[in-house]
């Protein structure tokens, strides 16, 4: 039988969040947030961060061509494949500390606590930091951990651009990060991701761990409309093409389609872009971005085709012209009952009030749910406010998730000993 963690052990929490501090000092907000988004200079030097920390805590490094960071502590067995930790740290324009931040250095507290304690285990532990989970600057979000699980190609992704034209390829290039590992040519025996929930469930329950079991799903849709540009005072309203007023028709019916489809999913829209974009000039394109996701396939996919369908006849009744594109997508997710019991257990064994909760928010553990078992361990957050530079949590808190993470890290990458 293999060695089981002791009752007492548990990460060294202030090293935690001592690690999170620190990070957030790179690239930061104009509100005690971070604005560290991916493959920008900020990015670069967070990334060298964590290289340090990683090397000086023993682990070796190996970087794919699409930049995603493999830190390597060896097990003892040449030909077990390694349990992956990890997340993301990169951030939204106006992020916070934590989102994606804390699932990856939470990976390298497990690990340093491991370094402490003398801990070997069978597998190797491998700390992972994705290239753009965040989908901020490049849609999609998640690209790299989905070209790392063959859902999306390398030449998609390098291609994709953002607002001011430049190409993910050219960025990851200039920043240096391009590595010469072939994406997705390593495997995984499981994959955990340790994550802040991004809603208010946890804390109003008062439970110190989301054990994740699934995650819902998500299209975002591209709209670009097109109607005429002309003056706004002196255009009689019978002559206008509108493409503003079309957005906002259709913006209002996102949100009947999600009210019509509650309980269980949402609808909205974050990025618009109005050109020419002048007070006194209707505008002649519109781009802008539907973000709807559900736990539940048939409603997601049924909210997608009406949307279309209703957005078309708006912008028919309007003569504006309506092309649309899905810039990003993945099914609703389940979580591999092993680990999702490991964590639930591990929680338990330490004590921890726990619930189970789907992931509202999209991960790179969807992808790596596609190649290997994979699950998601939460914490709450204040108020359940995220991508937002207020966001914020308890040390406790981020620490009780790391100890979880640490139990069923040792329980899946086997104690040797
Ligand atoms: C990723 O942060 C998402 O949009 O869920
Ligand atoms: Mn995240
Ligand atoms: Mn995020």
């Amino acid at each position: 039988m293999t060695a089981q963690p002791g009752t007492n052990l548990r990460v060294n929490g202030d090293r935690l969040w001592d690690m999170l501090m620190e990070m957030a000092k790179i690239g930061p907000g104009i509100a005690g947030g971070n604005n560290r988004q991916t493959l920008t200079d900020e990015d670069a030097e967070g990334r060298r961060l964590f290289q340090r920390w990683c090397e000086d805590a023993g682990l070796t490094m190996g970087v794919d061509t699409m930049g995603n960071m493999f830190m390597t502590r060896p097990g003892t067995d040449p030909d077990a494949l390694p349990v992956y930790v990890g997340s993301h740290l990169d951030t939204q324009p106006t992020g916070g500390k934590y989102d994606g931040v804390l699932g990856v250095l939470a990976g390298l507290e497990v690990v340093r606590s491991m370094n402490d304690l003398n801990i070997k285990t069978k597998h190797p532990i491998v700390v992972t930091n994705w290239t753009n989970e965040e989908g901020a600057r490049f849609a999609p979000a998640m690209l790299a951990s989905g070209v790392f699980a063959g859902v999306l190609t390398q030449d998609y992704a390098y291609a994709r651009k953002d607002m001011e034209g430049k190409n993910f390829g050219d960025e990851l290039k200039r920043i240096g990060w391009v590595g010469d590992e072939e994406v997705g040519s390593r495997k995984m025996h499981a994959y955990f991701e340790y994550h802040i929930e991004q809603g208010p469930i946890l804390e109003a329950e008062e439970k110190q761990i989301g054990v994740v079991t699934h995650c819902q799903g998500l299209w975002w849709l591209e709209f670009t409309l097109t109607g005429k540009e002309a003056h706004t005072g002196s255009t009689p309203m019978n002559h206008r093409v509108n493409a503003g007023l079309a957005m906002a028709r259709i913006m209002e019916m996102v949100q009947t389609v999600a009210m019509d489809n509650q309980p269980g999913c949402v609808g909205g829209v974050g990025q618009v872009k109005f050109s020419p974009n002048s007070r006194n000039v209707l505008p002649g394109t519109v781009i802008f971005t539907v973000d709807i996701r559900s736990p539940e396939q048939a409603k997601l996919d049924g909210m997608r085709a009406r949307i279309e369908k209703e957005a078309g006849e708006i912008c028919a009744a309007l003569g504006v012209g309506c092309s649309i594109e899905a810039v990003g997508h993945f099914d609703p997710v389940t979580f591999d009952p092993t680990l999702v019991a490991s964590v639930r257990k591990a929680a338990e064994d330490l004590g921890y009030s726990h619930m189970n909760i789907i992931s509202g928010a999209g991960h790179d553990a969807c992808w790596a749910a596609k190649v290997a078992p994979a699950t998601m361990i939460m914490c709450p957050c204040v108020g359940g406010l995220s991508h937002n530079e207020a966001e914020e949590i308890s040390k406790d808190w981020a620490s009780a998730g790391c100890d979880v993470l640490l139990r069923a890290v040792l329980e899946t990458a086997e104690i040797v000993g």
